[in-house]
């Protein structure tokens, strides 16, 4: 049975959430869960990043905040992830990554997908402990066209230094030099590390294991989708 039907009527549009924090794998694992399920990944730090490659005024705005590790404002996120979910790929359903990130973005959240006749369905929070985080972003490559995301050892792509996906040429992630990325994992601790419990109180909460072989916390993370609005 399709995770966005329970068998009897039609539901609105599927709604789920990666939490964790930087490098626990979101968004190696909203890649397999994207195209398993045939909705839409909207990550706000990829559309941050997006923005910055195209020069926008948006995108100048998130660099500082980027660069320095930190979160931006919660007025401009709000603004472009209103925008994003406003295309039409996002209408049979979105796996959010790395958004909401603050108490104020999960109220806005719920605020928003209530006007749309939509609500959360699932928080699916994957657990690493921090001394794997550091290894993880500290070794980390990106495509900088797709953001497909790489590891030397832990997950390498087929031809060295080349995305699978495109070919495009891998890079690293400005804010995953050392300084940067353990200023990101403190952040996360003080703004974001919380938000969980907001999603606990709803009873809306999936911890998954975040550490072991990818094919191991995919199957995990599918698991948790699966138990998703059944009944
Ligand atoms: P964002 O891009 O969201 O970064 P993040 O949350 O810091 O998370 P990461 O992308 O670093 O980690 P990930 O969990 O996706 O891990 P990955 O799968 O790549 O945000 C960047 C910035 O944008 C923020 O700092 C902020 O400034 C801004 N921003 C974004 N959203 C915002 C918001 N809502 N509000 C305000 N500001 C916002 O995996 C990491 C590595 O580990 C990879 O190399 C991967 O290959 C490897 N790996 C993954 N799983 C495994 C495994 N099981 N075993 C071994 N290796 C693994
Ligand atoms: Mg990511």
């Amino acid at each position: 049975m399709s995770p966005q039907s329970n068998g009897s009527e039609p539901r609105s549009p599927l709604t789920l959430a990666l939490f964790g924090p930087p490098g626990s794998g979101k968004g190696t694992q909203a890649a397999f869960l994207v195209e398993q399920l045939k909705i839409a990944q909207v990550s706000t730090g990829e559309l941050f990043r997006q923005e910055v490659r195209r020069g926008t005024r948006l995108g100048r705005q998130a660099k500082e905040y980027i660069d320095r590790g930190e979160l931006v404002p919660d007025e401009i996120t709000m603004a472009m992830f209103r925008e994003r979910l406003a295309k039409s790929d996002c209408a049979a359903g979105v796996l959010l990554d790395g958004f909401p990130r603050t108490a104020a973005q999960a109220e806005a959240l719920a605020a928003f997908l209530r006007g749309l006749d939509r609500q959360m369905d699932r928080v699916i929070y994957i657990k690493v402990p921090q001394d794997v985080l550091v290894s993880r972003l500290s070794g980390r490559l990106t495509c900088p066209e797709c953001g497909t995301t790489y590891h030397p050892e832990l997950a390498p792509p087929r031809r060295a230094g080349l995305c699978d996906r495109d070919g495009g040429r891998l890079v690293q992630r400005d804010d995953d030099a050392a300084e940067t990325a353990l200023r990101r994992i403190n952040v996360y601790k003080e703004q974001t590390a919380s938000v969980v419990d907001y999603y606990r109180n709803l009873g809306l909460v999936a911890e998954v294991d975040g550490l072991g072989p990818i094919e191991d916390v995919r199957g995990r993370t599918l698991a948790t989708v699966s138990q998703s609005r059944v009944g």
